[in-house]
């Protein structure tokens, strides 16, 4: 594992140099902490034990770390004032949402101060004229569904996280989720943000209308920004009409063609009402039934499964189409065999199976991938992957699926069946064999801490340095989340 200790100074492992900007001439830890218990309140401040366990690691479980202290804003015009003072001092900030991150972003050093959005939360509004949610960044993803859902909407974002992450926390990592296919990233679904600047500037912009051609999009510097280029704390989100009929099916399959076949098969039938397609390969589907304590719906074992969600405007064939399409494809041996979710309570029992990785931090010692590469050849890349890891590793237990629908394979590795087994070996190891099929080693988690080295090979060196540029710009004293991303 890498090192995690650090200083004030920046030096957060070596490879960021000076990209992250200086943070020479850093004023007193305490005349920081007095000046931030001034300004936000001495409840807002907390040091030592009075640090929940929460704000130590994220989802990755790497290296706890108690931050030297914890700020809990409860305004836009709070962390203004919070990030002017640290901005002053030239201190580090973390920015903290639900801490459900797989890339040890939002991972304080003993010298940072990280800043939660846990209190700055709550939907302001619902507009049903414009379609749009506007909400507080620490208000956790499930929430905001909830609220688009009573208003006869939906927020089409959506992960296995919803219950502990934070709309903020989605959009600064870009999140994809299970519905990507049918309604893009975290990103495609921004109208309006409101950013705190690194020195308590606001970049208010909180507009609701699609059409907005005023110059440079700004947003969209801050979505995907890992907390570095500023805090994210209000945001105005698109929505978009319920779809009235859900209906999910678990296929088998004979392998991967014929998954990419079926994926085909079925968006020329039902266009963008194809709403999931993720593909479990047998060694992560048989690890998540045996996690969620079920039963494969299947009698015998199959190669490959495709856990596909079928949503539609129009609920009046009861899902007779999709069924019919799914029978055809059986009687035509495209696929192996099918269950057809005759209940709500049936569609979550399937998709339990899939959303066991919320169960992989205490199970596993989780080394995840979340890469990208052209739809086609992730069969392939799977089969060279898994061969390449069982030579160097002999015993390794590994796991594959992902939104191959949104051509994003997971990997995961668990350490605990190489132990001794340095985690960064197997990151150098996977991702050697991605670089060359010029794929992308994070499709939606974010490059955080853990997989800064790798970050040249899905970027030029030209791209590095215009992003150093704007960190520099936005941020030239370099406290917002040092050490993450470079
Ligand atoms: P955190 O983990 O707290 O932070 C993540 C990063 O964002 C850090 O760099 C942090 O500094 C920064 N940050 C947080 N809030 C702000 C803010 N308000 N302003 C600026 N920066 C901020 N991801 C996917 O993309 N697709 C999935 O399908 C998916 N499934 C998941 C399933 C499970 C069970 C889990 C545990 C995670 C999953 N994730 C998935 C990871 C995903 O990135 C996070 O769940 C989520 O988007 C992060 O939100 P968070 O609030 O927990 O952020
Ligand atoms: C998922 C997380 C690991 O797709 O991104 O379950
Ligand atoms: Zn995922």
């Amino acid at each position: 594992m890498t090192d995690h200790s650090g200083t004030n100074g920046g030096t957060h492992g070596g490879t960021h140099g000076g990209t992250n900007g200086e943070t020479h001439g850093a004023a007193p830890l305490a005349s920081t902490l007095d000046a931030l218990r001034a300004a936000l309140g001495a409840d807002a401040v907390r040091v030592g034990a009075q640090i929940s366990e929460r704000a130590l690691t994220d989802w990755t479980r790497h290296e706890p770390t108690r931050p030297a202290a914890l700020l809990l804003p409860r305004t836009t015009e709070e962390v203004s004032r919070a990030l002017a003072i640290c901005h002053a001092a030239h201190q580090p900030v973390v920015p903290q949402g639900g801490m459900t991150g797989l890339a040890g972003g939002a991972i304080a050093r003993a010298t940072d101060i990280a800043l939660s959005l846990e209190r700055l939360s709550g939907v302001e509004e619902v507009d049903t004229a414009s379609a749009t949610l506007t909400v507080r960044a620490g208000t956790t993803l499930q929430t905001a569904q909830e609220a688009a859902a009573e208003a006869g909407f939906e927020l089409a974002l959506d992960l296995g996280a919803r219950g502990s992450c934070q709309v903020g926390g989605n959009l600064a990592t870009n999140a994809g989720g299970n519905r990507v296919i049918q309604s893009g990233t975290a990103r495609d679904q921004v109208l309006g943000l409101e950013v705190v600047l690194a020195n308590g500037d606001v970049l208010s912009s909180l507009g609701k209308m699609v059409k907005n051609n005023t110059g440079y999009d700004l947003k969209h510097w801050f979505i995907g920004s890992e907390g570095t280029l500023g805090v994210i704390t209000r945001a105005v989100l698109r929505l978009h009409p319920q779809r009235a009929a859900r209906h999910t099916a678990l296929v088998a399959l004979d392998g991967y063609a014929a998954a990419v076949n079926l994926l085909r098969r079925l968006s020329t039938r039902f266009g963008n009402d194809i709403g999931a397609f993720e593909i479990m390969w047998p060694d992560f589907y048989d690890f998540g039934v045996k996690l969620t304590g079920t039963r494969s719906p299947f009698a015998a074992a199959h190669p490959l499964y495709a856990l596909i969600e079928h949503a539609s405007f129009d609920s009046s064939d009861g899902g007779e189409r999709f069924s019919a399409a799914l029978t055809e494809a059986l009687d035509t041996g495209a696929i192996r065999d099918a269950v057809i979710a005759q209940s709500v309570a049936d569609a979550r029992a399937l998709w339990a199976i899939r959303e066991c990785t919320a169960e992989f931090p205490v199970r596993l010692d989780a080394i995840n991938f979340d890469v990208s590469l052209p739809i086609g050849e992730i069969g392939a890349f799977v089969e060279r992957c898994r061969a390449a890891l069982d030579q160097r590793w002999p015993g390794n237990a590994s796991y594959f699926f992902g939104h191959i629908g949104d051509s994003n394979l997971h990997v995961t590795v668990d350490g605990h069946s190489i132990a001794g087994v340095d985690h960064h070996a197997v990151y150098a190891f996977v991702y050697e064999m991605l670089g060359p099929l010029h794929g992308s080693v994070s499709a939606e988690h974010g490059i955080g801490l853990l997989k800064r080295e790798f970050l040249p090979i899905s970027r030029s060196p030209a791209e590095l340095a215009a992003m150093v540029a704007i960190k520099r710009a936005l941020d030239p004293h370099g406290i917002l989340n040092p050490g993450k991303l470079f």
